[in-house]
């Protein structure tokens, strides 16, 4: 028997939580640009969240006072000015809100009868985007992410190679159909071959045709592979935007090859996309508005909140093909009242059409082009510093928002560059001012540095730089 009643949750519990979080919130949010992505203390701090299951819990305000005093210190500053990692997008003011709002409202975007509220900004959302991104496209869903929306879209693509099979596989199953012919560039993502290998198909269907030693497309080989398919159904994935350094595929080439092929053509462009919105990159996505099918990421370069991405169909009915969800007690998809929870994946689905919404509203067309822009300058000022030091080394050209370049000081022997790199990386992560990744490029270990979030300046991109000359510089010297 347990000792007393039960704690419950409580409506006057609710002002005092709230006003605590909004206070705390504000002060973090004033020092972000400031503070540094990792805190000295935080592995304390994260592991101070431990024990047992309370029998009795402690009440809203005592657990969110646990929550503030840690959670603040264990988490990285993620959304601030000098996370270069992956490519993460900060949040804008009015995304920000709207999402809060969006746990406020509590709303499930499954179907228009259950809120008609995150129904209607969702499909106002997707049609904002799609006229942001210049598509012409009609069918479309908000995903958790690129990873889902890749997966959204390759079942998509996997429901029509099946009809050329004379197959419903949403129905059937692909049980007896041949292997599906899957053609990419080496700058496939991994999320792309994740969701093969969720759909069943494998990991190792991607066949990647690969020109040189930085995954660039060998677009001939490709064309020879699809005309040895003599004819049979093939799905192409075009890559606008790779994370090491954001090369682009030749699209525009491929959806020629889509259309002569009797292929479907997937564009995965989780940050590229937004190329489309300055004349300055736009030519690097021509042909994605001959897609099929098309991928990009909310909390990257639009810079709303986790967890949100994107996934346009050029055919408006294709979608509820695959996903059809049949119950009697569910509503039943038109364009007038949509279920986008028949849509995609998954029935329970936050409302994040409201951050969405908001950020596109309050900032409109004109300003995440602006925000777009100030990311490319950043991007080159970046490349121009690494440019002009000896110790520094670039290893590609930057047509987009990532810069790829490796320590390389003078007297070093070549062999040891990758090992003092890799140091180098580390020691970054753990000096916790900055946050940038390692990869492999081209065979050579570097650091890639994504300019993605709207509160980076010019002095955080020159702020970094010195930062890694100074680790650099320990880290070797420590060898
Ligand atoms: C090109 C590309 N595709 C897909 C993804 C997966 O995105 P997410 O993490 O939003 O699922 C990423 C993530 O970095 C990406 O860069």
């Amino acid at each position: 028997m347990p000792d007393g009643a039960p704690t419950l949750p409580r409506r006057d519990e609710l002002r005092g939580v709230l006003e605590e979080v909004l206070r705390e919130s504000l002060a973090y949010l004033d020092g972000l640009d400031e503070r540094p992505v990792r805190s000295p203390g935080l592995e304390e701090a994260e592991a101070r969240f431990d024990g047992e299951l309370p029998e009795h819990g402690v009440g809203a305000a005592v657990a969110l006072r646990e929550l503030l005093d840690d959670g603040f210190e264990a988490a990285t500053a993620s959304s601030g000015p000098r996370f270069f990692h992956f490519v993460m997008g900060g949040v804008t003011p009015a995304a920000l809100a709207a999402d809060w709002l969006a746990s406020v409202l509590d709303q499930i975007a499954y179907a228009w009868v259950a809120s008609p509220l995150a129904a209607r900004l969702e499909r106002l959302a997707l049609r904002w985007l799609a006229d942001l991104f210049e598509l012409p496209h009609r069918g479309g869903l908000l995903t958790t992410g690129a990873t889902m929306a890749n997966f959204t879209c390759l079942a998509a693509a996997r429901q029509w190679w099946g009809e050329r099979h004379g197959v419903d596989v949403a129905q059937r199953g692909i049980a007896g159909l041949p292997p599906m012919p899957v053609l990419t560039s080496g700058h496939v993502h991994a999320s792309t071959v994740k969701a093969l290998a969720m759909l069943g198909h494998g990991r190792d269907a991607a066949r990647r045709f690969v020109a040189d030693g930085t995954g660039r497309l060998d677009v001939d080989a490709l064309a020879a592979a699809l005309r040895a398919l003599d004819g049979q159904p093939a799905i192409l994935v075009a890559n606008a935007g790779e994370v090491n350094a954001g090369d682009f595929d030749d699209i525009a080439r491929l959806a020629d090859l889509a259309d002569a092929h009797d292929a479907w053509l997937h564009v995965d462009g989780a940050f590229g996309l937004f190329a489309r919105l300055s004349p300055r990159t736009r030519a690097l996505t021509e042909g994605v508005e001959r897609a099929d099918s098309v991928t990009s990421d909310g909390h990257k370069w639009l810079n709303v909140p986790y967890d949100c991405g994107f996934a346009f169909l050029a055919e408006g009915d294709r979608l509820p093909r695959v996903f059809a969800y049949d119950a009697a007690y569910l509503a039943q998809d038109d364009e007038e009242r949509p279920v986008f929870g028949v849509r995609g994946p998954e029935g329970s689905r936050r409302a994040r059409a409201l951050a969405v919404w908001a950020t596109l509203r309050a900032y409109g067309r004109a300003g995440h082009r602006a925000l777009v822009e100030g990311h490319l300058d950043l991007a080159q000022r970046l490349a121009r510093a690494v440019d002009a030091v000896d110790d520094l080394e670039r290893l590609a050209d930057v047509p987009l928002n990532i810069v790829c370049f490796r320590y390389a000081p003078p007297g070093v022997d070549a062999a040891e560059l990758d090992a003092l790199n890799t140091r180098l990386g580390e020691a970054l992560l753990e000096d916790g001012r900055f946050y940038a990744g390692t990869t492999t490029h081209d065979g050579r270990v570097a650091l890639r540095p994504a300019l993605v979030n709207w509160r980076t300046r010019d002095e955080d991109v020159d702020g970094f730089v010195s930062v890694v000359r100074e680790l650099g510089a320990r880290v070797a010297a420590a060898t």
